[in-house]
This record gives structure tokens, C-alpha cells and sequence, in this order.
């Protein structure tokens, strides 16, 4: 269908108003920008959402426990497992980075950040040097798909150039932008954010998987034979990107689709998703969704029942993305201002909802100091301040483990070249990189 068609058909002919007065290059613009959006879907989610009254009350929630991956038996066989297959080529890293980073309020994509570490890195470089060191140590480089959005994605692309893709194999590294919505107002109408550009919003971490399969990164992996993809955000510093014992532990199982790394919540009241299971399949449940009873339900020893946090690290085998392709996420609304236009509707879809729809899962629980430090807030909790002190806590704890003798006043950044986990260290290697890959800096 022509799009002036697909306007008038979808009541969103307003769209076309002055245009007549628009340069022909501008009204290619606005075709371009009509023709990304597919407007039945926009007429049903705004007719389903601005009539629904919101979520049942009678889902069947229970607690999913956990243990801490490291006390487990088989932990070193898992890294084994983990090694061989990334030795072989079969793990590749899935960053989605398509997030606009609001709350940190810094102008540009959220990983070309810098957290104030004396290195001064971003945290897409802090990411790089990780892989770069354990596709050293298997042997194989890995892979790493980055999901941009077409708000960041050219700026994403010029942070890596300027930096010469942080000596990774330019041709194992794929950016790819996901979809956008189109804001609507308290009408139903499409909102132009200029008079020849739609107001579209990026439609959520969830998009990543449209995104991999369209982009054709999917098909790319396939061909490379990898069979694990780890998924995860841009703003944990201490993400342990491809962990390999993560990597073994799900390889190990021959049942589950997929495993998420979970922590315990630090309270009832901290404000995170948690995994429980929902009319008897793995879920996420917000925190705003946990009723307030189950909530602050408590094991004998006052730890919340509900604890195993979310910190959006997950890992898929290929065949449930390759399902994921095809079965729709459910779609998120919020009501927030967009071009001025109060209360207009955002939609969204969010990547955890793949888990009930995949069915089988494993969680493998971390330590919050040794993993997840997420930079979300310009200042306070989850800010780059308590990113850098908790890096600098962990590094320097890697290092008296490794028994060297530190000053007690100073925090340490260890370069993600000499040490992906701690490993690598000594007296001998401190006192050799102290002020080049080992830096001491002030709490
Ligand atoms: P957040 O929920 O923290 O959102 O994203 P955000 O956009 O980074 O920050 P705020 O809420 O505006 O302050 C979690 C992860 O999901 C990605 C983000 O880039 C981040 O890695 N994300 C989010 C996407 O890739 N696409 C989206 O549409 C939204």
C-alpha cells in the first residue's frame, strides 16, 4: 500500500498536513520515517492499552531459589567447559546498548561514558579489554554483536573507530540498531517530533531479538557455529562478559534454554526485578509488580523469600533465539512526555519476558561485589562513584588474594588486559605495573 495510503487508513492522515510545504528532501525524510513504523500494530496496542485495566491478581507467584555458583562441586569443570567452548569459536557476547540513558543524564551512547577511573576508560573500552583478554586466553576470538539504536548507533560506531575497535578484530565485531515506535498521543495520533520526523522511541531492550535475527547477526553466528550467546547491559562495570564457568554450567544442562546470573537482593526494599516462577514458568517480576505481601515474606533467618535478583545477565543457546525470532514479546506501555506532547504512550517490549516463553531456565547465582556495579544515576546509589568504588574494592581485593602488600588508603583499577577475573597477579606483576596496567587511586 502506498504509505499516504497506510496514513489514511490507520487515521494517522494528520501526518500529512503541510505537506506541501515541505522541501522534497524533507518529505522523503517523513515517507522513510512512516514506512519503519507498522501502523496496525500501533492502532492495536493503543486500542488495548488505553482500554485494558492492568495485570490480573490471580497469577500463582513462587520463589525460585539459588546457590552460589562458586560453592557448587562442579564449578571448575564447568570452566573447563566453559574454555573449551570458547576455544572452539562456540560463545559469542550480545551487548544491548540501545537505551537513550536518561537518568545519567550524559549527552551520547551511555557505553562511550567514562566512569572516572584514573585510566580514564569508557566502559565499551573496559568491555573490549575483557574480551580482548579471554579470546587470548581460548585462542579464538569472540564474536560480540553490539545493539545500537538509530539514536546512538552512528555515534556508537564513531566511539569504536576513533579507538580502533580497542584492538579487537574489527571483522568479529557487528552493530546493528533495533526498532523504534512511534510516541502517540492521548488520541491515538502519531507524534512528529519535527515536520518531517515521527517521534519514535527505541522499542525496548526486548527488541534485541527482532534486531539480531533482521540485522541478519543471527544467521552470522550461526554460520561461525557459535551455540552460546551471553547477553547483557552496558553500564555493569564488573560484568564478566562470556564468563566461561557461566558458559559450562548451561552447557552442562541439558535441558534449560538459557541461564540468568542472579544476586541476592540486599533488602525487601531494594528496587530490582526478581525471578520467581509465574503460573509455573520462569519469570522476572518487577519490583513494582511483587505484591507487597510477598514482598517481605521472610526465610526464618530475615532474608526476603523473593531474593534472586535480576542483573540483566543472561546467556541463550542459539536455538532460543532462533525461537525468540518468531514468537512476539508482549508489549509494554508507559505514559511519558515526548516532544512536548504530555502523557503521550511509549510502547515497549523488555528481553526478559523471553523467559516464560521459552520455559526452561537455570539461574546461577554471583556475589553482587565480585559481579554488578551498574552505572544508572548521575550521583547516589548506582552511580559512577559507587561503580568506581566498587571496582577499585574488588581489584584490590584480587590483589592481596594474590598476596600483595597494598596501601591501605588506595583503591586499585587493574587493567582488563592483565586480569579478566583476578587471575594473573602477584607481587612480581605489581610491582612491574604499578602506574602503567595497575593504578591506585583514592576512595
Ligand atoms: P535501562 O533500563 O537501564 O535503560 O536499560 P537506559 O535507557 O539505559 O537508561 P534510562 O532508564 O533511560 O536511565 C538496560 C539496558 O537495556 C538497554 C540499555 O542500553 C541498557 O543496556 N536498552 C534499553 C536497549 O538496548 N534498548 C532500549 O530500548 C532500552
Amino acid at each position: 500500500m502506498d504509505f499516504k495510503n497506510t496514513l489514511y487508513s490507520y487515521g494517522q492522515d494528520h501526518l500529512l498536513e503541510n505537506w506541501n510545504n515541505l522541501s522534497e528532501e524533507q518529505q522523503l525524510t517523513l515517507k522513510r520515517d512512516v514506512e519503519s513504523q507498522d501502523f496496525k500494530l500501533l492502532q492495536r496496542l493503543f486500542q488495548e492499552h488505553s482500554s485494558k485495566p492492568s495485570t490480573s491478581t490471580e497469577d500463582e507467584i513462587l520463589p525460585l531459589t539459588f546457590d552460589l555458583a562458586e560453592n557448587n562441586i562442579r564449578h571448575s569443570m564447568w570452566e573447563e567447559t566453559g574454555f573449551l567452548l570458547l576455544e572452539k569459536g562456540q560463545v559469542a557476547a550480545f551487548l544491548v546498548a540501545g537505551g537513550q540513558g536518561s537518568r545519567l543524564g550524559f549527552e551520547g551512547p551511555k557505553g562511550a561514558f567514562n566512569i572516572g577511573l584514573p585510566s580514564g576508560k569508557s566502559l565499551f573500552q573496559i568491555q573490549a579489554e575483557r574480551i580482548l583478554n579471554l579470546s587470548n586466553k581460548a585462542g579464538h576470538p569472540i564474536p560480540w554483536c553490539i545493539m545500537t539504536s538509530p539514536l546512538n548507533h552512528q555515534e556508537t560506531l564513531t566511539h569504536f573507530e576513533e579507538h580502533q575497535f580497542f584492538g579487537l578484530p574489527r571483522e568479529y565485531i557487528r552493530f546493528f540498531s533495533q526498532g523504534t515506535m512511534c510516541a502517540l498521543d492521548s488520541n491515538g495520533k502519531a507524534i512528529k517530533s519535527s515536520p518531517e520526523h515521527l517521534a519514535l522511541v527505541p522499542d525496548g531492550n526486548g527488541g534485541c531479538f527482532r534486531a539480531l535475527a533482521q540485522s541478519g547477526t543471527l544467521a552470522w553466528l550461526i554460520e561461525k557455529g557459535v551455540r552460546f550467546v551471553f547477553l547483557y547491559s552496558v553500564d555493569n562495570v564488573l560484568v564478566r562478559i562470556a564468563d566461561p564457568a557461566f558458559v559450562g554450567a548451561l552447557a552442562s544442562d541439558g535441558r534449560a534454554l538459557s541461564s540468568s546470573k542472579v544476586l541476592r537482593k540486599k533488602n525487601a526494599q531494594e528496587k530490582v526485578g526478581v525471578f520467581a516462577s509465574k503460573n509455573k514458568l520462569p519469570a522476572v517480576i518487577e519490583y513494582s509488580d511483587l505484591p507487597e505481601a510477598l514482598r517481605l515474606e521472610t526465610y526464618p533467618d530475615g532474608a526476603p523469600l523473593f531474593d534472586a535478583a535480576n542483573i540483566a545477565i543472561h546467556l541463550f543457546r542459539t536455538e532460543a533465539l532462533k525461537r525468540l525470532q518468531s514468537t512476539p514479546l508482549p508489549w509494554h506501555s508507559a505514559k511519558k512526555t515526548v516532544s512536548e506532547v504530555e502523557n503521550a504512550w511509549k510502547f515497549e517490549q523488555f528481553l526478559f519476558d523471553a523467559f516464560p516463553l521459552l520455559g526452561s531456565m537455570t539461574l546461577f547465582g554471583v556475589s553482587r561485589e565480585d559481579e554488578f556495579a551498574p552505572v544508572k544515576n548521575a550521583e547516589g546509589d548506582d552511580s559512577p562513584k559507587s561503580a568506581r568504588q566498587m571496582l577499585g574494592s574488588l581489584h584490590k581485593y584480587w590483589l592481596e588474594r594474590a598476596g600483595v602488600k597494598t596501601d591501605p588508603r588506595k583503591l586499585y583499577e587493574i587493567s582488563p588486559t592483565l586480569s579478566y577475573a583476578g587471575e594473573s597477579l602477584s607481587q612480581l606483576v605489581f610491582d612491574r605495573e604499578l602506574g602503567k596496567n595497575i593504578l591506585a587511586f583514592d576512595p
